[in-house]
């Protein structure tokens, strides 16, 4: 975690503020960040990844999902972020590249958890084990309910990146039977995921 320095005091994330923040300003989503930040914190200790970073990520990984989508270019045009024509195909998964932006500017993220923010919405090829983590952790933490979660929870402390596959694949099929068009990025992810699987198996 990078940590940030104000007149030579070195000043770490003050996780409390935050947690405090979230409860005033996005009491509707509390339950499910708080419960992320705890999945996360669990994760870390399992997998041995730094316990304070995952929760950093969690509390931050929907920092932006309450703005439209007009408000989200604003933060594009902000942060300079470079974007494609899938910010505007995929809306939805928006927040995920300004709530990297926006942890990164205004909460000192270090890339670590930039990244993780970046790509909890649709996975990436060659994830980092803490972009595992907090993409698990917003799909299984307690506030989830859906047919199946209990066996990625259970799958998730047991083998991650065989967790990470199940959800990614649960996913894919979600929008499948929707009709719904899938991220490139989530699709590179998966083909990844399976090919390094039967890597290993070989
Ligand atoms: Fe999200
Ligand atoms: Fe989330």
């Amino acid at each position: 975690m990078r940590i940030l320095r104000k007149r030579g005091y070195i000043v770490k994330p003050d996780l409390d503020a935050l947690r405090r923040m979230i409860g005033e300003k996005l009491p509707g989503r509390a339950a499910h960040i708080l419960g992320c930040e705890k999945t996360a914190a669990k994760l870390a200790c399992c997998w041995g990844e730094d316990e304070e970073k995952a929760r950093f990520a969690a509390l931050l990984h929907d920092i932006t999902k309450q703005y439209s989508h007009i408000e989200q270019l604003k933060f594009v045009q902000k942060y300079d972020i470079l974007v494609d024509s899938d910010f505007d195909r995929f809306p939805a998964l928006a927040h995920a590249v300004t709530g990297a932006a926006v942890a990164r500017a205004e909460y000192g993220a270090d890339e670590d958890v930039v990244h993780a923010i970046r790509y909890h919405t649709t996975g990436r090829p060659g994830m980092t084990k803490l972009e595992k983590i907090l993409y698990l952790a917003d799909y299984i933490e307690p506030s989830r309910d859906f047919k199946g979660l209990e066996e990625t929870r259970e799958l998730a402390y047991r083998d991650l990146d065989a967790a990470v596959l199940r959800a990614t694949a649960e996913c894919v099929i979600y929008n499948l039977k929707k009709s719904r068009p899938i991220h490139p990025i989530t699709i590179a992810a998966y083909n990844d995921m399976v090919e390094s699987a039967a890597r290993s198996d070989n």
